[in-house]
């Protein structure tokens, strides 16, 4: 398996490009399935959750086609075509790998008028259950049915219909399933205490894009007007918002002075709000966002909470950034039950933290020292990677796979400001 090397220490100067957003690309990809139209998606990050979702289409009979970009170009533009769908399946060996494919879930059960979709089972940071998916998809007439690891939904004859969705807790991936169904139901359907995240924004507007009628975007209510049909559509996807924050955090740690080429201020305001109260300067520039500091790093309290609150998805890496801080740091993560996992990992490179239930406390140190530590998820990975730049010595970080989900080419672009920093496999 891959392995990173990091030898810390440098601090990281240059520009370096955002990609497209991995979890709006994941709630994109499925809206081909609701038109038998074209679909194309612009920007699409190059990782393996986009490679992983774009072949459980094509089990689905969806055609798709990558357009060229030089290799040297980040991100990509693919096109989608569903014109009959041949399977209502999505199947446990891909399921299992990536529980985002949960997400056709509806969009198939608005086009078909039926969806198998195996269980996604928990996942390293929580149970993750979808109880209040299927909520949302029954408040819209669909049977549900659960046997064998599989969640088995029907339409009634005439196709779902429009209702009142009331989600008791902010879901992003439940309010993605609902709107979903709920474009092409017949008649009005509202989504109340609905997840406000700019990737929900991205998928309204590519919905709207395709002929969709949804009122209350960027609001906790969405009203939609069911449709008769969507038509294809051509959609950017947004710059990723996590993946900016988090090389924010790396200039943040290195003393650097960085620029996020593509960054959008509006969609990170909770984690720009963080980096200016722990001391980092944001900038706004003629491409993106400079991020820069020439002082230590202060302590913080932070609490996630969904959008518009600090992000569940920065936890990790603020945590990382806040093992240097001058003084103690207080991290509360209230979505998920078990997000701490980078915590042992920052601990043997010398950091000071002490989890406490919901929380954890971080007793700022002078120095981390390089290790080899091991990546558990997604963004503990990326904790990982924040904490090797800095560290003195050499840090190998194991397990790369999980970052290779959600951070495109990301040794190249560190090293394209100043990193030293490289993959190595095992040959
Ligand atoms: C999305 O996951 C993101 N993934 C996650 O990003 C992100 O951390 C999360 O939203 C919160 O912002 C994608 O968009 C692909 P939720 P999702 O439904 O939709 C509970 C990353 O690192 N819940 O908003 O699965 C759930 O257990 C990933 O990029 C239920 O109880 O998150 C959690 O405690 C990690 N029942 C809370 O709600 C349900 O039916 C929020 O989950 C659904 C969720």
């Amino acid at each position: 398996m891959d392995r990173i090397l990091i030898r810390g220490g440098r601090r990281l100067n240059g520009r370096i490009a955002i990609s497209g957003a991995k979890n709006a690309a994941l709630t994109l990809m499925p809206c081909a399935l609701l038109t038998d139209e074209i679909l194309e998606l612009r920007n699409l990050p190059r990782l393996a959750d986009v490679d992983s979702f774009m072949h459980l289409l094509n089990q689905l009979g969806v055609s798709t086609m990558v357009k060229g970009t030089s290799p040297a170009e980040f991100g990509r533009s693919m096109t989608f075509k569903a014109s009959k769908i041949t399977s209502t399946v999505a199947p446990y060996d891909i399921v299992r790998k990536m529980r985002a494919s949960i997400l056709v879930l509806g969009p198939l059960l608005a086009r078909t008028g039926e969806a198998t979709v195996s269980l996604p089972g928990g996942c390293s940071i929580g149970t993750r259950p979808i109880d209040l998916h299927l909520k949302a998809l029954q408040a819209l007439g669909a049977e549900i049915e659960l046997a064998a690891g599989y969640v088995k939904a029907v339409a009634p004859k005439g196709g779902l219909t429009g209702g009142t969705i009331s989600f008791p807790v902010v879901s992003v991936g439940a309010t993605e399933n609902a709107l979903m169904a709920a474009v092409l139901a017949k008649g009005t359907t509202v989504i109340e205490n609905a997840a406000r995240e700019p990737e929900i924004t991205d998928l309204a507007e590519c919905l709207v894009a395709m002929g969709a009628k949804i009122d209350g975007i960027r609001s906790d209510t969405l009203t939609i007007e069911g449709v008769e049909r969507l038509h294809g559509a051509r959609y950017s996807v947004m710059a990723d918002r996590i993946e900016a924050g988090s090389y924010a955090c790396a200039a943040a740690i290195t003393g650097g002075d960085i620029e996020l080429v593509g960054a959008r201020r509006d969609s990170m305001a909770a984690t720009l709000a963080a980096l200016h109260d722990a001391g980092i300067h944001v900038e706004d520039t003629a491409d993106g966002l400079r991020v820069f500091t020439n002082e230590e790093i202060k302590p913080l309290s932070l609490s996630t909470a969904p959008f518009p609150a600090f992000a569940t998805d920065m936890q990790a890496q603020f945590m990382a950034m806040l093992t240097m801080a001058r003084g103690t740091s207080l991290l509360t993560e209230t979505i998920f039950e078990n997000r701490y996992m980078h915590v042992p990992e920052l601990n043997r490179m010398g950091a000071d933290i002490e989890v406490r239930g919901r929380s954890a406390v971080v007793r700022g140190v002078d120095k981390l020292v390089g290790a080899p530590v091991m990546a558990t998820d997604l963004r503990a990975s990326m904790s990982l990677i924040i904490a090797g730049l800095a560290a003195e010595g050499e840090t190998q970080v194991s397990r790369i796979y999980h970052l290779d989900r959600g951070y495109e080419r990301l040794e190249e672009k560190l090293q394209g400001i100043g990193a030293d920093i490289e993959r190595v496999g095992d040959g």
